[in-house]
């Protein structure tokens, strides 16, 4: 398979909502090996599976009770083996994802911990209130209330960055790092490629005070022993493998950070990834408002991350979408009346970037927003619980809704679109109705309908990941923005020893002029999502709704 990282794609899949083989309502693996054919088709080299552990699922099995064993739910661990070993055959790499910055209240761990058990509940923060009655600190969970969850047994509280459910581990305790390798090295063992590290930058905590400004996480977020953690972690385990990819997910960090995470020599990890410019369209880091996208922050934030990494041989990951985002088209593109030009629009700016494409399952199609219109069609805990603070904010219940449709992250979890029968092909007709809402839009939007269209999106991100396998320029190119400041204009150029691409893209749905475009003499157009080739004349570039062209020298 090939195994350099700048050439490959990453396609994600959230299990539970790709392909349910047994009629249950829930996705599974078997469904994983049924549709390896049309990942290996699409042209991804590596597929990131979020998780299938044991787990009481209250957020979808990112609460692990048991990493050495597979939820019956998703399938045993033969499927996993068989799994492994399909994708093998195809020359693709299964990445695997790792939670370690918390566990399920129901792991072994914290069971034996919530016994009294001395050693284990040093695996986790357990602490006293403050003198009045209150939490330890006033730190927020991420999924909304304080952070803390009191114990009246041991009249003791333990965090929780996220759910309740979700106890923080303490990775000061060495006996915790070590069950951590352990466990990679468990799944290293049975042929894993990869591994994603789920929130990894927030295990090393800086102390509990107070926070006066904020929700806590300067508390937590790239703490001051992460790098060591990280070091440490890549040496006893996939440090000594060579093939193996890794990917950080980095919640709040800062570039400098990122650039020693996933720095060329530094040992820790392959790519990282940051989520900047996907809170363009909250207020600061309040996500359960409606602001318009800000484009120009947009540009600036990516642009930002690309040359900064760059300058110090750092690597990204780079993607619109995953199981924890809106869909990329809804939000930044138009999914109705230029819903296949925007959605190639913006697969062509994330696939010709400096650093590794990630594709989401169902972004290929152009897959859109949830159509919910109640919130008991919402499963996700986060979105419940915000539509509930929402509301004790004073919000009306519709205004709360309308909030969570836009921000919900059950966006990105509706059934895959397989195709237009009654459950999109997700589960066959005759079984169980799926655990989560199929979109009413599968009739139109679905893989067997893309299949059949060599102009559809899917067709258009086949092209893109088969681009970056043939032009060095993609894959190994410096970058160099342009249009900086332009309203509607986002585009940059690659260049690679004497090879150049340059991506234009106009990211509104209204036509716009590009005055001081680059000259193309002597350059050829590789892909573009409008029949017909436009140019610049005498320096300006008319670019037409949601237009995007990529040119090469
Ligand atoms: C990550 C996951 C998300 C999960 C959270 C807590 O952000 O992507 O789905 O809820 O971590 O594990
Ligand atoms: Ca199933």
């Amino acid at each position: 398979m090939n195994t350099d990282f700048r050439k490959s794609t990453v396609y994600q899949i959230y299990p539970k909502s790709f392909r349910d083989t047994n009629g249950d309502g829930l996705g599974d693996l078997r469904g994983v090996i049924e549709k390896l054919d049309y990942i290996k088709e699409l042209g991804a080299d590596y597929i990131w599976l979020t998780p299938f552990f044991v787990s009481p699922q209250n957020d979808n099995g990112y609460d692990v009770e048991d990493y050495y064993r597979i939820d019956p739910r998703y399938g045993a661990m033969e499927d996993v083996e068989e799994l492994i070993a399909e994708a093998d055959k195809r020359g693709m790499g299964l990445m695997f994802d790792m939670v370690f910055n918390h566990v399920s209240t129901r792991h072994e761990w914290f069971r034996r911990a919530m016994e009294g058990d001395p050693y284990y509940k040093e695996f986790f923060f357990f602490r006293k209130g403050k003198e009045n009655g209150d939490p330890p600190t006033n730190w927020e969970s991420k999924f909304g209330g304080n952070a803390w969850e009191y114990v009246e047994k041991f009249d003791e509280y333990y965090l929780h960055l996220f759910d309740v459910t979700q106890a923080d581990l303490n990775w000061a305790n060495e006996n915790v790092r070590k069950e951590v390798q352990k466990i990679v090295r468990f799944w290293m063992d049975k042929g894993v490629k990869g591994f994603r590290f789920d929130v990894i930058n927030l295990i090393s905590k800086a102390g509990f005070a107070d926070d006066e400004t904020g929700d806590g996480r300067k508390f937590y977020t790239d703490g001051p022993n992460i790098h060591k953690y990280l070091k440490e972690l890549n040496a006893a385990t996939f440090g000594h493998d060579a093939q193996i990819i890794t990917v950080g997910e980095m919640s709040s960090t800062s570039l400098e950070n990122c650039y020693q995470y996933a720095g060329r020599d530094a040992g820790e990890l392959t790519m990282v990834f940051s989520f900047h410019h996907l809170k363009v369209d909250f207020m600061g880091n309040e996500k359960w408002v409606l602001v318009p996208t800000d484009f120009q922050k947009l540009k600036n934030i990516l642009f930002r991350w690309q040359t900064g990494m760059e300058e110090h041989n750092a690597w990204n990951a780079v993607f619109g979408c995953n199981h924890d985002q809106p869909r990329v088209v809804s939000r930044f593109g138009d999914d109705e009346k230029y819903w296949k030009e925007s959605a190639k629009m913006l697969a062509t700016i994330v696939h010709c970037l400096r650093g590794t494409p990630y594709v989401y399952q169902g972004e290929e199609l152009g897959m859109t927003n949830a159509d919910f219109t109640d919130i008991s069609q919402f499963k996700d805990v986060e979105s419940l619980n915000h539509y509930q603070i929402l509301q004790d904010k004073g919000l009306s219940a519709s205004d709360a809704l309308r909030i969570v449709q836009i921000h919900s992250r059950d966006n990105g979890r509706t059934p895959m679109q397989w195709d237009d029968s009654q459950y999109a092909g997700f589960t066959d007709e005759g079984g169980d109705a799926p655990w989560i809402g199929v979109n009413g839009n599968h009739s139109r939007v679905n893989v067997k309908a893309q299949l059949a269209d060599p102009d559809s999106i899917f067709h258009y991100y086949q092209k893109l990941i088969a681009l970056r396998k043939e032009l060095e320029v993609i894959s190994c190119g410096d970058i160099h923005p342009l249009a900086e400041n332009h309203p509607s204009v986002f585009a940059y150029r690659r260049t690679y020893e004497g090879h150049e691409l340059i991506v234009a893209a106009n990211f509104y749905g209204r036509t716009c002029q590009w005055k001081e475009a680059p000259d193309l003499t002597g350059f050829g157009r590789v892909i573009g999502n409008y029949a017909e080739e436009s140019r610049p004349a005498d320096g300006v570039w008319i670019l037409q709704p949601y237009e995007t062209a990529v040119w090469y020298r």
